[in-house]
């Protein structure tokens, strides 16, 4: 409590500074505690002075801190190891010249002092407060310069600040390295480090002081990015902020040459605050604060942290997530997968790897011995690795095959015509894939490089050419003698190729699934070959017996959905879309494939599609756990969805639409989102459905405005019902209605049936309005859910279906406003209805035509 006054009366302090604050010190001045006296940086940004750590109240130190921002923190502690208990103390520079702390004016012998041994009592030394937060001590040198002795910079607490170096100066030997406080109120040494490391090859590592293993590794330098570390700019994505605007914020600097390596930070924009902590629990973050006192967005005035390491929802981060001679894969982002390297296998611990055979490399003499090209690694631990300057790949190959304990090489310049590589010998540790990672040569014996040219695709790619030219030149052949029947032919054996592709991959575990929007996750694999598989009607026919109305799952929009089982076990799910749509074929094509593209875990993946004799059907993988209908909406099901479950399921349908309005190649409105069109997977995993079908239909629509009106009542917004007015904001408004359906597990167009010009956005309103939300809460939630969490989704869903389309917040917002405790504006009532009564089959709002069941979709309300 103490401290809160001290804190508050402290901030007032420096809120009415005058203008007489000052940045420097000579050695006849001094700062008193008891005056509370600072030192203000002159862009006023940084401040010096003595505080108390909050509620160890006793305790005084003498720090650094950001003075712009309300909320305290400190950037760097002196005397962390050594508090100052009185309440006089002063900070000044002693009579040899150092800056010192001393317990009180007359005392003789500093509490804590920067420690230069050379007297500097008569050279004028000066302290002084620099703009970038650094405390620098300079003496006079020559007519009017001044030297520098010492600097704040160089003793980091827990905190680095732009333009300080993490890192090595080899010529005094100083490493500057982060360090922990000991607990959130005590700025004393902690157990978390966060440092260089120059064995081998230089390395940050992030450890705990009493361990041995690391806890988080990053490095070597490969001439763009320090290995493992470019997610920097893939941290870019994962956020639910979107970051693209601060893109200056993920610029650092790495320096190694005979002086020094080290890291540093770049400087933000003026007005922008950047830090990078490593917190007392051992989470190393950075965050930056938009100074804008004026402007009142998410991105101002607050901190806003971007990337952390190890990154929480990165399963691959940690260091040896997987043992040794392992490569960790993430594919869902958060959960590891573990396979060993090529040429290894699991030992009886089935966490580590080792050789399969004994001396896999026989140092040259083994005759077919050679190297198998990994894509997309985060280079193995480099304590035992080598540089070796100079060398090309092909030369490196040649120097590791003469070695034989050499068991991998890559190129330590990934730059275009870089030089130089790294090699490495013993264990194999800490390897990962992600997306920005580089090519390993791992060394492999006769019978594993046999085996890694049978199953890599990319190798029988190479090599399929020479014979393929051959048959090329055939069908060319028949082609010039201009054959519409060689023409099928050809299109027929493609199709089947291509079927026999796909059965390889399904066979070969599916290592093309790249089902997330993050990390490749594909293993050893070159992505560009995700293209779209063309299944022939005879297979699609036999995997769904004849379209069998008992393999009939439901009616999506533009056609109905059969559940199909291919030949090898495959579950796949085909949409026959109706005949009806104008499209042509190769537009059906184009569309399918860039639909192929779109890869995102929170919509379903497209396999490929059929097209053949008018038919066009687009096959999906099948989702074993149906849509969020059969679940929400039914008494006996619904309670397999707590509250964790449906605010992971609100939070990834958010994500998946978001991707699909921006992130994607295309921007994609849905126009028909709905309880029926999210399917879950094995999980409970939510994934959109139905999002390629309303582009595929959509190229004959103008973009803002339709006469066709697509999408289901209830959850389509003012706008678009009566106007025919679509826009990104109109899913906003169905996501905004589908979020308080899975809140209240209520229907929004069956809310109170018996009361007309009723609906659940009505209802939901009321209550809000009265402060009485939570009563919407699903009754079947048997825990009780966190109420501000609740209430914070409910208050969204409302953002999201104000009748003005503008003033319906974005996906983007929306992901943040649900992920974070910002405030939230205040939603205004809405005022329109557009739902469809139960006893009448026009819609009650647009009189028109419509379809006869129930919640099912509207395709076609006819022209308006
Ligand atoms: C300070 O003490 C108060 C009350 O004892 C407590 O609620 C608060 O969490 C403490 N703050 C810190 C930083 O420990
Ligand atoms: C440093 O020099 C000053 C002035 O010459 C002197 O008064 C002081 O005692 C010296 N300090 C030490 C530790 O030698
Ligand atoms: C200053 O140096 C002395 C002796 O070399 C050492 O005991 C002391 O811990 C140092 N103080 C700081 C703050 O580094
Ligand atoms: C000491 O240096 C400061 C600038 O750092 C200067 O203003 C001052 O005049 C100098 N004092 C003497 C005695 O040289
Ligand atoms: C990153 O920093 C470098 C050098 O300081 C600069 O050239 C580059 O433009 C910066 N990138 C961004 C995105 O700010
Ligand atoms: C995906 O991640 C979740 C944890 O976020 C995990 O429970 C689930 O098993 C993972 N799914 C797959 C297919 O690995
Ligand atoms: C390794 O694979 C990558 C990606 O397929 C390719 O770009 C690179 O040229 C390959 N390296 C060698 C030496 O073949
Ligand atoms: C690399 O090659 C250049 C020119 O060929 C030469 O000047 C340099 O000394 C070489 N460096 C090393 C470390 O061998
Ligand atoms: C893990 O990765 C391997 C190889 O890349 C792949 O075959 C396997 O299917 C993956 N397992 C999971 C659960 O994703």
């Amino acid at each position: 409590m103490d401290s809160a006054v001290v804190l508050s009366w402290f901030t007032i302090v420096l809120l009415f500074h005058s203008c007489d604050s000052i940045d420097t010190i000579t050695s006849t001045q001094f700062l008193s505690d008891a005056k509370n006296e600072f030192l203000l940086s002159s862009n006023e940004d940084f401040c010096l002075g003595f505080f108390t750590a909050a509620n160890a109240s006793s305790k005084r130190y003498l720090g650094i801190w950001f003075n712009k921002v309300p909320t305290q923190h400190i950037v760097w502690v002196a005397n962390r190891n050594d508090p100052i208990v009185t309440k006089d103390a002063v900070f000044k520079i002693n009579t040899e010249g150092n800056i010192a702390i001393f317990s009180d004016k007359s005392a003789t012998k500093p509490l804590w002092s920067s420690n230069i041994s050379e007297n500097l009592s008569t050279m004028n030394a000066t302290a002084r407060l620099l703009d970038s937060g650094n405390l620098e001590l300079t003496i006079a040198e020559g007519s009017d310069g001044r030297k520098r002795m010492w600097q704040s910079f160089d003793h980091p607490t827990d905190t680095i600040l732009p333009g300080m170096k993490l890192g090595l100066d080899k010529k005094t030997g100083l490493n500057r390295v982060m360090t922990s406080w000991k607990s959130e109120d005590d700025p004393a040494e902690g157990e978390y480090i966060m440092m260089l490391e120059t064995q081998g090859l230089p390395q940050f590592f992030l450890r705990q002081k009493n361990l041995d293993a690391p806890i988080w590794r990053i490095g070597p330098w490969n001439g763009v990015t320090l290995s493992g570390a470019a997610r920097l700019a893939n941290s870019l994505k994962t956020s639910v902020v979107d970051f693209s605007q601060f893109a200056s914020l993920f610029n650092y600097t790495y320096i190694e040459n005979k002086d020094e390596v080290y890291m540093t930070l770049t400087f933000p924009n003026p007005g922008r605050f950047r830090k990078y902590v490593m917190d007392f629990k051992g989470l190393a973050q950075q965050s930056f604060y938009h100074y804008a006192p004026q402007e009142k967005t998410y991105y101002t005035n607050r901190w806003i942290p971007f990337w952390s390491a190890p990154n929480p929802s990165d399963g691959c981060d940690k260091y040896m997530t997987c043992g040794k001679n392992s490569v960790c894969s993430s594919s869902n982002s958060s959960t590891p997968n573990c396979t060993c390297l090529p040429g290894y296998e699991k030992e009886s611990d089935h966490v580590h790897c080792k050789e399969k055979r004994k001396n896999l490399h026989v140092c040259g003499k083994g005759k077919g011995e050679g190297f198998v090209n990994l894509t997309s690694i985060k280079l193995p631990d480099s304590r035992r690795a080598r540089y070796i300057a100079n060398f090309s790949l092909k030369e490196c190959e040649v120097e590791c095959l003469k070695s034989c304990k050499c068991n991998s090489y890559a190129s330590a310049n990934v730059q275009v015509g870089g030089k130089g590589c790294y090699v490495w010998e013993g264990e194999l540790n800490d390897i990962r894939t992600y997306q920005d990672g580089q090519d390993f040569y791992l060394r492999i014996d006769s019978v594993e490089l046999a085996l890694s040219q049978k199953s890599s695709r990319s190798d029988v790619k190479k090599r399929i050419p020479a014979v393929i030219i051959v048959l090329i030149v055939v069908f060319g052949v028949i082609l010039l003698f201009g054959c519409l029947y060689a023409y099928r032919i050809h299109t027929v054996r493609k199709g089947q190729r291509q079927k026999q592709r796909y059965r390889d991959m399904m066979l070969a575990g599916s290592d093309a699934e790249t089902n997330n929007d993050f990390t490749t996750a594909d293993n050893f694999t070159d992505n560009s070959n995700i293209d779209l598989t063309f299944f022939d009607l005879d297979t699609i026919i036999r995997a769904t017996d004849n379209f069998s109305p008992a393999k009939r799952l439901g009616q999506g929009s533009f056609g109905p959905v059969f559940k199909g089982e291919l030949s090898n076990g495959h579950e796949i799910a085909v949409k026959r879309l109706s005949r009806t749509s104008g499209q042509g074929i190769s537009e059906f094509k184009n569309e399918a494939l860039l639909i192929a593209k779109l890869q995102h875990r929170n919509l379903v993946k497209l396999l490929g599609c059929c097209i053949d004799e008018g038919e066009k059907m687009l096959i999906y993988e099948y989702m074993p756990n149906k849509s969020l209908d059969y679940l929400i909406f039914d008494e006996s099901k619904k309670s397999m969805l707590n509250w964790r479950k449906r605010h992971e399921i609100i939070v990834g349908i958010a994500r998946g639409i978001l991707y699909l309005h921006q992130d994607s190649r295309l921007k994609i409105i849905h126009r028909d989102l709905k309880a029926g069109n999210i399917l879950l997977d094995i999980e409970l995993n939510p994934k959109i459905s139905d999002f390629g079908t309303a582009r595929i239909f959509g190229g004959d629509q103008v973009e803002a405005n339709t006469c066709r009106v697509v999408g289901t009542f209830g959850y389509m917004s003012p706008e678009y019902a009566l106007d025919g007015f679509f826009s990104v904001k109109s899913d906003v408004y169905s996501f905004g209605v589908l979020l308080l359906e899975i809140i209240s597990g209520k229907k929004n167009n069956r809310y109170f049936e018996d009361i007309p010009n009723s609906s659940l956005i009505k209802h939901v309103w009321e209550l809000w309005s009265n402060g009485r939300a939570l009563e919407m809460v699903d009754t079947s939630l048997t825990e009780d859910p966190p109420a501000h969490e609740v209430l914070r989704c409910i208050q969204v869903g409302l953002l999201c279906v104000q009748d003005n389309a503008a003033d319906r917040p974005t996906m983007s917002t929306i992901v943040f406003m649900l992920s974070n405790e910002a405030t939230l504006p205040c939603p205004k009532q809405p005022m329109v209805a557009v739902y469809r009564s139960t006893d009448n089959t026009d819609s009650t709002s647009t009189g028109t035509r419509s379809s006869s069941i129930n919640g099912v979709t509207i395709t076609d309300v006819g022209a308006r």
